[in-house]
């Protein structure tokens, strides 16, 4: 059974190898005879030669991949004798192009027959001098030396070399992804990409900051690009939260990008401008809280008795996004009243805590500041009587409240201010000028009677 069987085994290899040996025979007889035919077609007296060098070819993988060969005088030529001028009879060799693999020795194609077992294969010729070996669908097994070879004696050949290239990708199962992190703590962020050549990693900052290796061999350094596969941040601070981006790149397109988020967490902190704002009855007056805080928080307002503020016809509620974690939140008190006077309180919460600011809003009396700048620039006599005095000294206190702690003036908001100052402005111009107005009639009279 067991011989009987190796037997049939043996008998099929030899069949096969028959076959195969009866097919090459038939492919290169036929061959030949083209061969012999086309160059007694054009016999030519010189002997054929490159006329161009090989050039080498670099293609990415999966695309088509073009050698050309140009050889001049190929066809038949003549190799011994010099025809009837000797009387021996002139020989005419047969010269053909064949392509090779020249690193795996392996003969690709003869003439514009491919023998190669590889079907991406084909060889296409001009009808003059050019050869062109075109190689589809290009693997990375195709790479290396290849060489166009003329039959002379000695033979003529060029290589060329073609290199295959993968334009980068990233391998997303060992990628990082985003990322959370309490401020103070590190962060590993890893990027794997595969490609040929090997690329290269670079990271970046989405919002284009500079990114701060603190752990360095140069201690802390910031720069806008890192390189490397991985990307270590430690100590990170809020201001590194944000979009990280690594792109890989081997000099064939496209680059591929990964983004990955940072998320840094941390206690809400709120920082309040003004804590003292004072302001008018009846106008409208703008409190102000600034918040940090990771994941986003809730942000509301309080009075002090911890009534909740709504959004009224009243109380107008914003909150404007300065970055990634710090937000502005305002608050308008429309038309003071005084029960509007006395605390108020901007809170903010997220997962990790909470904080709050407080603010205290007064009552600013504005007709007592209107008539003591009526009294400074009427009095120009110098009649400095003491209720005067009082209310100057007051007006500096006022300012000097206003001057150091300018906190406070900008508290109250600043079209209301301009308002009133340009307002009392507006009152002392129009005095002056009655006054130099009356001032020149009473001259004028005078003069007219005197005249
Ligand atoms: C072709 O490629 C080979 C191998 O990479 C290199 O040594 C050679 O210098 C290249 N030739 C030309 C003309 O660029």
């Amino acid at each position: 059974m067991m011989i009987q069987s190796r037997c049939k085994f043996k008998l099929k290899r030899i069949r096969n190898a028959l076959n195969r040996i009866i097919y090459s025979c038939l492919t290169y007889s036929t061959l030949i005879i083209g061969l012999f035919l086309i160059s007694h077609r054009n016999v030519s007296a010189f002997e054929p030669d490159f006329v161009f060098p090989l050039e080498n070819v670099t293609v990415a993988q999966g695309r088509d991949a073009v050698f050309t060969c140009v050889v001049n005088n190929l066809g038949g030529y003549r190799v011994s004798g010099s025809g009837s001028e000797t009387g021996t009879p002139a020989r005419v060799r047969i010269s053909f192009v064949a392509w090779i693999k020249a690193d795996a020795k392996a003969i690709l194609a003869i003439h514009e027959h491919v023998i190669t077992n590889n079907g991406r294969l084909s060889v296409t010729h001009n009808d003059y001098n050019t050869w062109t070996l075109n190689i589809r669908n290009v693997k990375m097994e195709d790479r290396g030396q290849y060489m166009c070879q003329v039959n002379t004696d000695p033979m003529k050949m060029q290589t060329a070399f073609l290199e295959v290239v993968i334009p980068p990708d990233i391998i997303y199962e060992e990628t990082s992804g985003d990322m959370m992190v309490p401020e103070g703590g590190s962060a590993k962020l890893v990027c794997k990409s595969r490609g040929f050549p090997k690329p290269k990693i670079t990271w970046k900052r989405e919002d284009g900051r500079e990114i701060i290796a603190r752990n360095g061999p140069h201690g802390k350094t910031k720069s806008l690009n890192v390189e490397g596969e991985v990307l270590s941040l430690t100590k990170i601070t809020r201001s590194e939260m944000g979009a990280y981006l690594c792109i890989a790149s081997n000099g064939v397109p496209p680059s591929v990008s990964k983004r990955m988020k940072l998320q840094v967490h941390f206690h809400p902190l709120i920082q309040v401008p003004n804590q003292l704002v004072g302001a008018p009855l009846l106008t409208d007056v703008t409190l102000i809280c600034n918040v940090e805080a990771s994941p986003k928080a809730i942000n509301y307002w309080q009075r002090e008795n911890g009534e909740m503020i709504i959004t009224n016809d009243r109380y107008l509620m914003t909150e404007t996004e300065n970055s990634m974690y710090a937000v502005q939140m305002t608050l308008v008190v429309r038309k003071l009243q005084k029960s509007d006077m006395g605390g108020y309180k901007c809170i903010s919460k997220n997962s990790i805590g909470d904080a709050e600011g407080t603010i205290r809003l007064y009552e600013m009396e504005l007709s007592k500041k209107k008539t003591n700048r009526y009294n400074n620039y009427d009095d120009i006599s110098g009649a400095n009587d003491e209720d005067n005095e009082a209310i100057r000294s007051e007006d500096q206190n006022d300012d000097s409240l206003f001057g150091t702690n300018g906190r406070l003036y900008k508290g109250l908001q600043g079209g209301d201010t301009n308002l009133i100052n340009k307002a009392s402005t507006c009152h002392v111009v129009i005095l002056i000028s009655i006054s130099s107005t009356s001032f020149s009639f009473i001259i004028s009279k005078i003069l007219s009677n005197v005249l």
